[in-house]
This record gives C-alpha cells, structure tokens and sequence, in this order.
C-alpha cells in the first residue's frame, strides 16, 4: 500500500463527512471541528481496502460506509476524552472537544455523531436493503454494551484492578470497530460469505495488533507526534499490553499478529486486490502516531 492510498481514502471521506455536516449551529460547528480534525482514517481506509474485493459494491457505497465507521469513530474519541473519562486536553493536534466547547457540549457532539454515523447508511441511496440491515445489525452490535462500551467500561474498571483482562479489553474497544470497517463491505450478500469469514478473523486481530501499538506508541512518542497526550495511560493508571507485558514483548505480539493477518489474506485472496489491505495491515503496527 502506498501513502497515497490513504490519503486518496481520507479525502473521500473527509469530502462526504463535510457534505453531510452543513455548518449551521452550535453542534454542528462542534461535530465539524472533531471529525475533519487532522487524523489517520485508518477505519475508512480499510474499508476501501476491503471493498476492493467485492467487486458488486460501488465506490459511492463505500464512501457512505467509510463516513459512517469514522463518524463512529469520532464520537467514541470525544467520550474517550471527556474528564470523566481519560481526562484528555488534546486530540488529534487540537483541543479536545470539551476544552474547546464544554463538556455538555462534548456529550452532545457524540451523541449527534453516533446517530449521524447510522443515518449516513440508513439513508445512502447506494447502500441496498440487505446491505442497510445487515450493516446496522453488525454496527451496532460492535459499539454497543458487548462490544466497544463493554471495552471502556472494562478499561475503566481496569483502573482499579477490578478486570484485568487486557486482551479482551483491546479486543472490545478497539477490535470491534476494526473488526467492522473490514467486514462491511461483504455484509448482506450470501456469496461474499467465505471472503467474510477470513475478513472477519483478520479484522479483530488487527484491531488488537493496533491498540497494542497504541499502547506502545503512548509511552515511546511525544505529544506532539501523536495529537494526543503520551501521559494519558500513566497519570490515569491504566491497564495497557505495556504495562501487563513489556514494550518488547507488546511490539512482538503486534507484529506477529499482523505478520499473521498478512499471510491469512496472501493465501486467501488474489494479490493484486488485496494489496492495499496487505498494507494498510502492516501500517498498523508500524505507523509513528
Ligand atoms: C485512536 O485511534 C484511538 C484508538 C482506538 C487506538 P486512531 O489512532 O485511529 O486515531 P485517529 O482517528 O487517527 O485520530
Ligand atoms: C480508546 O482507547 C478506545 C476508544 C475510544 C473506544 P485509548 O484511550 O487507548 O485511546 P487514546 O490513547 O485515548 O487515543
Ligand atoms: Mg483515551
Ligand atoms: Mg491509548
């Protein structure tokens, strides 16, 4: 995967985030300012990635998908923020939406943000029936109490040793999100089902090859490299693959998991479509911030 690649992501689905946010009040001012914020788009360029081997699904599709995972995405980081919560003051190079605006604000702006992300698939005119149900059956099962709320709650209690499990923490938090974006694509179509069950398997061990990374980046980069503080899981003490395994020992599990997801897709796929995702599978564990 080259840089372009992702950056040819971001620009689709910055442009469609910016479409479906006309500026026009308070919260739509604060919606903007969290979601067109300089950032990765990791989430929209799997989606891209694995699109591209389904060859039934339109771009337009994918974009409205993409819009949805980040938008989901963006919501969950303002929450993550807010002082009760990880008490984070920056994000993505900028203030953190409730230092920006306020707290109530911050709530509100991830609230908004959470039902955007299921409008933008329930009213896409390129997303079929089967496709929409699907979706938001495997969307919200992934962000809700058994998935990614689970993961914080789980990460919270962590902090005072009430749950200790920190993979499974990294799996529901972050995994499941992950999980998604790359799964997608191939949902509500009965003859994308083998493509979706490798998709699947790879999809969650990337999202816990990530957040490892995540963890280890916190406590070997600067503040600004990251757009985001590197005290955050030290001050709050938070239970990280660091803290439970090493630096050494967490680097080694990322890369062999996604060493893992790249061979699983080389052996699964042909090699010219899933190239990208071959990529952006590396990118994960070897990206600066
Ligand atoms: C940060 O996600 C939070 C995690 C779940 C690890 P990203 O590293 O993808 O953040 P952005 O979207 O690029 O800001
Ligand atoms: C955030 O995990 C996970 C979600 C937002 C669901 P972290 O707390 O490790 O992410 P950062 O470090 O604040 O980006
Ligand atoms: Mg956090
Ligand atoms: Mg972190």
């Amino acid at each position: 995967m080259s840089l372009s690649f992702l950056s040819e992501c971001k620009e689709k689905v910055l442009n469609r985030i910016d479409a479906l946010l006309p500026d026009s009040n308070k919260i739509v001012s604060s919606m903007r300012y969290s979601a067109l914020a300089e950032s990765k788009c990791i989430r929209a360029g799997l989606i891209f990635a694995s699109g591209n081997l389904n060859k039934k699904i339109s771009n337009a599709a994918l974009i409205d998908m993409a819009a949805s995972i980040e938008l989901m995405h963006t919501y969950s980081l303002i929450h993550d923020d807010l002082p009760s919560m990880d008490n984070d003051n920056m994000r993505r190079g900028q203030a953190s939406n409730h230092i920006k605006f306020n707290e109530a604000t911050a709530i509100l702006t991830g609230d908004a943000l959470q039902a955007l992300a299921y409008e933008t698939i329930v009213l896409s005119p390129e997303i079929n029936q089967e496709q929409k149900i699907a979706s938001i059956k495997v969307l919200s099962n992934a962000c809700g109490h058994k998935g990614m709320i689970l993961g914080q709650q789980y990460d919270l209690d962590a902090e005072n040793n009430e749950y200790n499990d920190i993979k499974k923490i990294h799996e529901l938090k972050t995994g499941k999100l992950i999980q998604v974006a790359m799964t997608m694509p191939h949902l509500g179509d009965e003859k994308q089902k083998n493509e979706l069950m490798v998709l699947k398997g790879v999809g969650g061990d990337l999202g816990l090859a990530f957040q490892i990374m995540d963890d280890v980046l916190e406590i070997s980069s600067d503040s600004s490299t990251l757009g985001k503080s590197n005290q955050s899981d030290l001050v709050n003490k938070k239970l990280t693959y660091v803290s439970a395994y090493g630096k050494k020992e967490s680097i080694d599990q990322a890369h062999a998991l996604s060493r893992a997801c790249i061979a699983k897709l080389e052996e699964c796929f042909d090699e010219t479509e899933v190239m990208n995702l071959v990529g952006l599978a590396r990118f994960m564990v070897e990206r600066k911030n």
